[in-house]
């Protein structure tokens, strides 16, 4: 039970606006015993995500990733912040970067995720989170919660740690070098315009 309403806080990290409608955990929960189901969705790989366009390249130098410092930060504000940091200082966020065809599998009472497991529903932003920070160029910002110099470290089991940060930290080392810097910024990043090395 825990573990489906981390699911779902995950994913209300995906809707485009702050309005849009919130992921329907009563439905999903009758659904789930669906899961089996013929027209169950099959959830894209990040290569899929990325070559079948359901996800778009975000712009050089302006990705922002978001995450918590332990299992229990509440998604859900953090990604209030981060859609208003989108709209209001110019970063591209994996939600805003969906194709509709992305966002039809996700949104809505009758999204066919909601009739996936929870863990189905997991990896579906595991994949697309992966495709994101595939898709990033130039530097990257990473925004947490307390200060950026001396916070803590991003939590192991988050999504950044496990999925975006190993991603981000290839396209950095090797080969083109894709990824030029990272940086950290606190959520009061828009009064403050502070950001910090961050190391991958
Ligand atoms: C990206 O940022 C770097 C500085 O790290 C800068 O040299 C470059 O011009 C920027 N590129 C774009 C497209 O903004």
């Amino acid at each position: 039970m825990k573990f489906f309403s981390f699911a779902v806080a995950a994913l209300a990290t995906f809707a485009s606006f702050a309005s849009a409608a919130p992921l329907p955990i009563e439905t999903g929960l009758e659904a789930r015993g669906q899961a089996v189901s013929s027209t169950a969705l099959k959830v894209p790989t990040t290569q899929e995500f990325i070559n079948q366009h359901l996800i778009k390249a975000p712009r050089k130098n302006k990705s922002l990733f978001w995450t918590g410092q332990q299992a229990a930060t509440d998604a859900r504000r953090l990604r209030s912040v981060a859609l208003d940091l989108a709209a209001k200082q110019g970063f591209d966020i994996v939600g805003e970067m969906l194709s509709d065809d992305a966002l039809r599998l996700i949104n809505g009472p009758k999204a066919p995720i909601n009739k996936l497991s929870a863990a189905a529903a997991n990896k579906f932003v595991e994949e697309a989170s992966g495709a994101f920070a595939e898709l990033s160029t130039g530097d990257v910002t990473i925004m947490m919660e307390g200060d950026p110099t001396t916070g803590p470290q991003p939590e192991a089991g988050s999504v950044f740690a496990r999925i975006e940060r190993p991603i981000l930290e290839e396209r950095a080392a090797h080969g083109t070098q894709a990824i030029t810097g990272a940086f950290r910024i606190a959520t009061n990043f828009k009064t403050t315009g502070v950001k910090v090395p961050f190391k991958l």
